[in-house]
């Protein structure tokens, strides 16, 4: 990704969160991943300092201020976002220049659309762009990715990081997490008469908390015992071969890691044929899959996912990590007001959380956001 100016002293960069719309828990088995950057994005203005300090400041948060030489474990809470950018910058070989870094964002936190990622994109294309520093979006993927996993302490895998870089309006990103390559795939919902909205449970989602840690750990011990690399050696037609040789507990993990591959290689078919409503079934068998073998829905998810269906959606799923966040489902058009009231209602009903809805479309990706005050 060039950097607009080579002289910059100011720089002004946006990069969006993300829904994935099918391919759960396999990025970090190797696997394949069908994510979309979303229209709402996180900014980053950034003006360069002479000395070496990172100032940061965020609407309703209080700004935090730190050395370009910071290391993990100095910065904590939303700020560890921002200094692990400048950390895995530095440890990269990078010279990051002090800067202030002003950051508004429409990501919503905590509802599993990746307002990280969009932050640690966000940042490190803005502070490449004072450093001059010409980086490839792969490059910013690493560094992104190296933050959040090194800095922060979330081990996750880098779909969100993909996906903010990535994004093309009208197109699913598949992403093959082996290769760690990307290609565009057309995917047209209004073409089609349809929607996607994104429900937000309201429930806040925890990457750094155990659980994913847990899948994430029991997929590595079932590819060890297979004597696999990874789980994208395994196919479907020899899942049950594989199956019986792994103990009981790693099986679901297994079946669902491997059938999702083979769902994400279905969806891209029926995208390039421009059947998206076929895609509404592999997403509510994702669903059923991630609830049942995967075990990482909560009664939130599965109240959205089963009334948004017997509401009149073709197909719904969560998506992103589980344990709170967001679903994604695909909605005729005609059917919309059915299913946000319909999961208004249960909500009510149940006692949860006030739910919120977002109709979404495959937006662009990361990009430098025009500034006349630049020079
Ligand atoms: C989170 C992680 C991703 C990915 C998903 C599950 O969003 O950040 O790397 O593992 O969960 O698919």
């Amino acid at each position: 990704m060039a950097p607009r100016s080579l002289t910059a002293r100011r720089a002004t960069w946006s990069a969006p969160g993300r829904v994935n719309l099918i391919g759960e828990h396999t990025d970090y088995n190797d696997g394949l991943a069908l994510p979309f950057a979303i229209p709402m994005c996180t900014t980053v203005h950034g003006v360069a300092r002479d000395d070496a300090i990172v100032r940061v400041s965020s609407t309703g948060r209080d700004p935090i201020e730190f050395g370009t030489s910071t290391t993990p474990g100095e910065v904590f809470g939303w700020g560890a976002y921002v200094a692990g950018v400048v950390w895995a910058m530095s440890t990269a070989g990078h010279r990051v220049p002090g800067a202030d870094l002003q950051i508004t964002s429409e990501v919503p936190v905590g509802a599993g659309l990746s307002s990280s990622a969009a932050l640690e994109c966000a940042v490190t294309l803005a502070l490449a762009d004072l450093a001059a520093l010409d980086l490839a979006a792969g490059e910013i993927v690493t560094i992104a990715r190296r933050a959040e996993n090194d800095f922060v302490g979330a081990p996750t895998g880098a779909l969100d990081q993909t996906a903010s870089m990535y994004g093309r309006a009208g197109h699913v990103v598949c992403f093959d997490a082996r290769a760690m390559s990307c290609e565009a795939v057309p995917c047209d919902p209004e073409a089609e008469g349809l929607m996607l909205l994104v429900i937000d449970t309201g429930v806040g989602h925890r990457h750094a908390g155990g659980e994913y840690a847990q899948r994430r750990a029991g997929c590595a011990d079932a590819a060890a015992q297979l004597g696999v690399r990874s789980l994208r050696a395994l196919d479907v037609e020899s899942l049950d071969r594989h199956l019986a040789r792994l103990d009981v507990r790693h099986r679901p993990l297994v079946r669902h890691v491997v059938t999702e591959n083979e769902r994400v290689r279905r969806t891209v078919e029926h995208l390039r044929a421009r059947r998206l409503r076929e895609v509404g079934p592999l997403l509510t068998e994702s669903h059923v899959s991630l609830r049942d073998d995967f075990a990482v829905s909560i009664p939130e998810l599965d109240t959205a996912v089963d009334t948004a269906l017997h509401a009149g959606a073709l197909g719904a799923r969560l998506t992103g990590g589980g344990f709170g966040g967001s679903v994604i489902a695909l909605v005729p058009r005609e059917r919309m007001d059915d299913v946000v009231q319909g999961v208004r209602v249960e909500y009510a009903d149940r006692g949860f959380a006030t739910p919120s809805f977002m109709p979404v479309a495959p937006s662009a990706g990361a990009g430098a956001t025009s500034d006349p005050t630049r020079r």
